[in-house]
């Protein structure tokens, strides 16, 4: 998309806005399902939280993707775009079982993560098949807040729990038709993710009916111009490899199952906002935008550094400033940036905005949240209006007082 595109984009919709690119999305799923060309049978289920908007779960249903889901509303959202239910993974943690039992009417691949909610389904549903979770023990992921794969994670059955897994399997008479293994966000070091495989694979050969392996995400991307990122071909051709000796030595083609979410839509979003007033102090020159952590929470969740670009002015000259939100707490989304020259009014455009952003907005100090744009064949798409006043009373029931 070209900056005059996006100014466009700000001023016929209004800002502050997400815009996503539907152009890179579709290259991020092509660049991975090339990068495991070699295997028979492949899948990715894109996650739904990292964007859930319908548009987009259609628009990756549409290349052939399924679904990672977390909530029966993230399921209910894919079928709503239209996404068959065996294409849809369900990989709850911690719902009650009536969760459960939803996704069962629904039809929808069930992900269990708990060996006392293995045996109840088990014996509630022994012809449903099911795929596990397992928790490897392995400790990856760019934060303490990402990373799950750990022996102190709330995720995933203990790999040191496999005898009572079998145990409920053999006692309930229920099908175990996956195994999955997801061990956090943003892991550079392929060589994490093949130790972690091989774990799986040591866990898979204990079940008799597989049908797919999923190895969960965690692709790390470029944040800034030379950033590094994870050699998805790389660990394509690797990984490929040993999954197909797998399966040779399983003596059956299962599916390879992975579900990412920021590789696919990180680097597709850009979150546009109009700078409210440039403010001096003794320490810095804040730039103050008409948005917050209400709208874009991971630099202040995570520390996760957005590259952030004036659009209205681009080439003047590069000064240091506070890029600071409109929030009653702090609300930084960056210190000390060199950024061209702002002045009120210009639109500066926040890079890698398409996970976790605006799935994660809220209405903190009762601000409405943004609109959404797909950019798509050339044309800007509003795929989300503008939240307004109606919007945030919507479900408030004024008694008499
Ligand atoms: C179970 C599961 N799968 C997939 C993902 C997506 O991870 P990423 O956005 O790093 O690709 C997550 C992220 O939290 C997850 O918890």
């Amino acid at each position: 998309m070209k900056q005059t595109d996006l100014l466009q984009v700000a001023s016929e919709f209004g800002s502050p806005i997400y815009v996503y690119d539907s152009e890179k999305m579709i290259s991020q799923y092509k660049r991975l399902t090339d990068a495991f060309k070699k295997v028979k049978h492949l899948r990715l289920h894109y996650a739904v939280k990292a964007l859930s908007n319908v548009s987009v779960l259609r628009l990756f249903n549409s290349l052939g993707s399924g679904l990672d889901t977390v909530s029966i509303q993230e399921v209910k959202l894919g079928l709503k775009a239209g996404v068959s239910p065996e294409n849809i993974i369900f990989t709850p943690n911690g719902v009650s079982f009536t969760e459960l039992e939803e996704a069962v009417q629904l039809g929808v691949q069930i992900n269990i993560d708990n060996l006392m909610i293995l045996e109840q389904f088990g014996h509630q549903y022994p012809k449903v098949p099911v795929c596990i979770r397992i928790n490897p023990h392995v400790m990856a992921g760019g934060n303490t807040n990402i990373s799950v794969g750990h022996i102190d994670s709330k995720f995933g059955i203990s790999i040191h729990q496999l005898p009572h897994v079998l145990r409920i399997v053999e006692n309930t008479k229920m099908t175990i038709n996956g195994v999955h293994m997801h061990t956090g966000s943003d892991i550079l070091d392929i060589e994490v993710f093949l130790h972690a495989a091989e774990i799986l694979f040591e866990t898979a050969k204990s079940f008799k009916n597989l049908e797919f392996l999923d190895f969960g995400s965690g692709f790390k991307v470029p944040y800034h111009e030379n950033d590094i990122e994870t050699d998805v071909e790389q660990l394509g051709q690797k990984l490929s490899k040993r999954f197909n000796q797998f399966c040779k030595d399983y003596g059956k083609d299962l599916t390879l199952a992975f579900e990412p979410g920021k590789f696919l839509v990180s680097e597709a979003g850009l979150f546009l906002a109009k700078v409210n007033v440039v403010k001096q102090t003794t320490s810095t020159v804040f730039a103050q935008i008409d948005s917050g952590f209400n709208h874009l929470i991971r630099p202040m969740l995570y520390g996760s550094k957005h590259e952030i670009i004036n659009i209205s002015h681009p080439r003047k000259q590069k000064r240091f400033y506070s890029v600071v939100g409109y929030i009653c707490e702090t609300d930084t989304f960056a210190n000390n940036k060199r950024i061209s020259e702002i002045s009120e009014g210009d639109i500066l455009a926040f890079k890698n905005a398409g996970a976790y952003c605006y799935s994660m907005a809220s209405n903190y100090n009762s601000r409405f949240r943004p609109a959404e744009v797909l950019w798509h064949n050339n044309e800007a798409k509003l795929i989300r209006k503008h939240e307004n006043f109606d919007d945030l009373l919507r479900n408030q029931v004024e008694v008499a007082i």
